[in-house]
């Protein structure tokens, strides 16, 4: 599967992404994790030390070639060979994780504004180091960017992490509605941050008007704003607290769901 989180800015994504990576992974599941965000810490949520995410390499966008085949289609092609790649620039995380960090823009090019080739590159990659894991789970910069220049096109899973208040559920139901022209197979939302029934009803209820299927609901825990504060992955410092407990729901059923769309 080729997983995604995508969702407003703070809603959860790294959350919910390095710790289902951990849950899947401890499953005996071979995961690569891919940190799409220009403002990556994915690792940190993975379990990786604070020290060591100085020293991992953020992959440049320039990894990524363009080549134009006879009949004049463009496709994108990796210049150095995986195994490489992996020794340059890949992390290893607790369970066996790989991690690779992309989507900062090229040298030069901070503050112009243009991510295209950083978009581009994440897209390739996602698809050109898939074999890298049973599973790969890309932790996408906030907002619908990446998905309007469809950098997560090759994704075959899109989790969206809102919250339930309304502009959250807006962006999640753009964010909808265009995994859906990008024709990605499998769409969820998981609910996150829910402090109530009441929250848990807003988010049932948007979803329910615009027919989007709800996979997980993840409590406001306490931990996991805890673990932030003491920069470590939040599943290894609370285990089984209720949020990971929620997220360990999600794990299984897209596992299940894995098993399903195999047989
Ligand atoms: N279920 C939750 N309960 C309480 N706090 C949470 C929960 N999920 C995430 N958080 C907290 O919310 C903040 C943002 O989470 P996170 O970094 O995962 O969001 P994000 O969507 O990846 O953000 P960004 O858009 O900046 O990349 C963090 O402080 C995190 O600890
Ligand atoms: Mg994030």
């Amino acid at each position: 599967m080729k997983i995604a989180t995508v969702g407003k800015g703070g809603s959860g994504k790294t959350t919910v992404a390095g710790t289902l990576a951990r849950i899947l992974a401890e499953d005996g599941i071979k995961v690569l994790a891919i940190d799409g965000d220009p403002n990556p810490n994915l690792a940190l949520t993975l379990g990786i030390s604070r020290e060591r995410t100085d020293d991992i390499k953020s992959i440049p966008p320039s990894i990524m070639g363009v080549k134009e085949d006879s009949d004049g289609t463009r496709r994108l092609y990796m210049t150095i060979p995986e195994d490489e790649l992996m020794s340059n620039y890949g992390a290893v995380a607790p369970s066996d994780i790989k991690l690779i960090i992309m989507g900062q823009p090229p040298d030069g090019s901070a503050g112009s504004g243009c991510m295209c080739a950083s978009h581009r590159a994440v897209r390739g990659l996602i698809t050109e180091m898939s074999g890298y894991g049973d599973h790969t789970i890309t932790d996408m910069e906030a907002g619908l960017e990446h998905l309007k220049r469809g950098t997560a096109r090759n994704v075959d899973t899109m989790l969206i992490v809102a919250e339930p208040y309304y502009r959250s559920l807006e962006a999640a139901g753009r964010t909808w509605s265009l995994a859906n022209e990008l024709a990605i197979p499998h769409v969820y939302v998981v609910a996150n941050k829910v402090k109530n029934e009441a929250d848990v009803t807003a988010i049932e209820e948007y979803c329910e008007r615009h027919k989007i299927p709800i996979i997980g609901v993840v409590p406001s825990e306490e931990q996991f704003i805890e673990a932030e504060r003491r920069a470590v992955a939040p599943i290894d410092f609370a285990p089984d607290c209720q949020g990971t407990l929620a997220i360990r729901a999600i794990a299984h059923k897209l596992r299940d769901l894995k098993m399903s769309s195999a047989g």
